[in-house]
């Protein structure tokens, strides 16, 4: 038998040299995490009088304008990127008029927090229909049922001046309809935004991991799923046609959504686009992750900051995650 203890040259790479000691680990990390790195989704509802929790997603909560601008102070503090602004008005309908009405729940909190923060943290807007139609979808509908797409276009170019005008720095379509891209950049166009960029949820996945964002958002579809319009998951090489498609229509950067369960996704489009690529850690990674720790089943902190390194790892040059704010401070 031979032995290799002690021995000089045993005939095996020694990996564990450059992982003795917290420093040396710090100095070989081909992966880095920083606040800058990090986006937080927020929800506004309107009539409100405190802020609301969201039973599935403990410590996430429904803010009134008041409590989101303080949010927002605290996003700013904590030196994160951006905020992901979600509305929720008090009346719904077949279009979602609330969506561009100057008065709206989420332009309201756009005009609020760019007057307080003006270009301190950048703010995108949802743009999307599903939390103000009175169906849930994320388009019109016809009378038979089914979402449909050019009609819907129309309604996204008005919501996206109505959110430029706002004070939105940056339109985030995630409505999943075809030509969405195009129609919004036109109109951003026409209203004299053309300096507004579009963040594209390019692949965006009809996944069961959103389950608690419809509790947050309230945007439940009221009969059938999303499935006509969000990608299958089974799908990967119609996510870089996705991808190329939102970019030829004039999208600025592009989002994989969800984040954790679509690595192999988010490394693909980094690795054949040259723009900047987020990542969306949506509500159902964040709630089994919450679950799992309020059980005692995983360490919190170093389970989360291992899901964030990680999508990171796989190549999105920033994360948008409920954690945003708790994990810049333990970044900080
Ligand atoms: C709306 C929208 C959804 C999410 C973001 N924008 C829900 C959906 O498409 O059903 C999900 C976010 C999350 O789960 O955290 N189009």
């Amino acid at each position: 038998m031979t032995s290799f203890q002690g021995g000089a040259n045993p005939g095996f790479a020694r990996g564990r040299r450059l992982r003795s000691t917290p420093a040396m680990r710090r100095w070989t990390a081909q992966t880095r995490l920083s606040p800058a790195d990090l986006v937080l989704p927020v929800f506004v509802k309107e009539g409100l009088t405190s802020p609301q929790p969201i039973s599935s997603m403990p410590g996430v909560v429904q803010h009134t304008q008041d409590s989101l601008r303080k949010a927002a102070h605290e996003a700013a503090e904590a030196g994160i990127s951006g905020l992901m602004l979600f509305g929720i008005p008090a009346d719904k309908d077949a279009v979602g008029s609330q969506a561009d009405a100057a008065d709206g729940v989420v332009n309201v909190a756009l005009q609020q927090l760019r007057a307080d923060l003006g270009d301190e943290l950048v703010l995108m807007a949802d743009l999307c229909l599903c939390e103000y139609t009175d169906h849930g979808h994320c388009g019109v509908v016809t009378p038979a049922g089914v979402v449909d797409n050019d009609p819907t276009l129309d309604r996204y170019a008005a919501v996206a001046i109505a959110q430029a005008q706002a004070g939105a720095h940056v339109i985030a379509p995630s409505g999943m309809m075809d030509g969405q891209v195009a129609a919004i950049r036109a109109g951003l166009d026409s209203a004299a935004h053309t300096e507004t960029p579009v963040l594209a949820y390019a692949a965006k996945y009809a996944s069961g991991f959103y389950g608690p964002f419809r509790e947050a958002a309230e945007g439940a579809p009221q009969f059938g799923d999303r499935s006509t319009y969000q990608m299958d998951p089974p799908n990967a090489a119609e996510a870089l046609r996705e991808v190329r498609q939102d970019l030829s229509e004039g999208a600025d950067a592009v989002m994989v959504k969800p984040a954790g369960p679509y690595l192999d996704i988010v490394a693909a489009v980094a690795g054949a686009v040259d723009v900047p690529v987020a990542a969306y850690q949506v509500s159902g990674e964040y709630a089994m992750v919450e679950a799992a720790a309020a059980n005692g089943w995983i360490d919190r902190e170093r389970a989360i900051l291992e899901t964030l390194i990680a999508i990171r790892r796989a190549g999105a040059g920033s994360v948008l995650t409920y954690w945003a704010v708790e994990a810049a401070r333990w970044l900080q």
